[in-house]
């Protein structure tokens, strides 16, 4: 693990201790860095209300975007287990507005090992702020 994908998992790590997951018992951390060099995180949110959760990618997503920051340069998720925690189907494409080519997504479960992935891998021909200008 390099020096700035270790600080990620540190920051991801952290956050997760403080997951509110009641009803899953499934904390996730997540930790971006972005395109201003600093890291934000976040973790999932539960509700007893479910679909009102959030998860850890979406609360991070909001403090990055809070914070000014405009790109994911790349974001960690830790979650329980041993196979890598990938984001959900809507996280991807959350992930998706806010990422460039280089983007990328390394997931893993407490007790496992990281696996890396591309924006392209996990959310194949996807769209994006991207397609929207280019019918402009
Ligand atoms: N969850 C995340 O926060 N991120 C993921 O990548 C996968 C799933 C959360 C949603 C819910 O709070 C719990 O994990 C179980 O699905």
């Amino acid at each position: 693990m390099d020096a700035v994908t270790q600080a990620l998992y540190d920051a991801a790590q952290k956050v997760r201790k403080h997951a509110h997951v009641p009803y899953s018992e499934f904390p996730v951390g997540a930790a971006i860095l972005a395109d201003d060099g600093n890291i934000y995180a976040g973790c999932n949110v539960e509700n007893a209300a479910y679909p009102q959760g959030s998860c850890a990618e979406a609360s991070a997503i909001s403090a990055m975007v809070g914070a000014g920051a405009k790109k994911i340069h790349r974001i960690f998720v830790i979650g329980k287990g041993v196979d890598p925690v990938t984001p959900c189907g809507g996280c991807r494409q959350r992930i998706r507005e806010f990422a460039t080519s280089e983007t990328t997504i390394i997931c893993t479960g407490e007790d496992g090992e990281p696996k890396s992935y591309t924006m392209n891998e996990i959310l194949p021909d996807s769209f994006g702020p991207e397609s929207l200008e280019a019918v402009k």
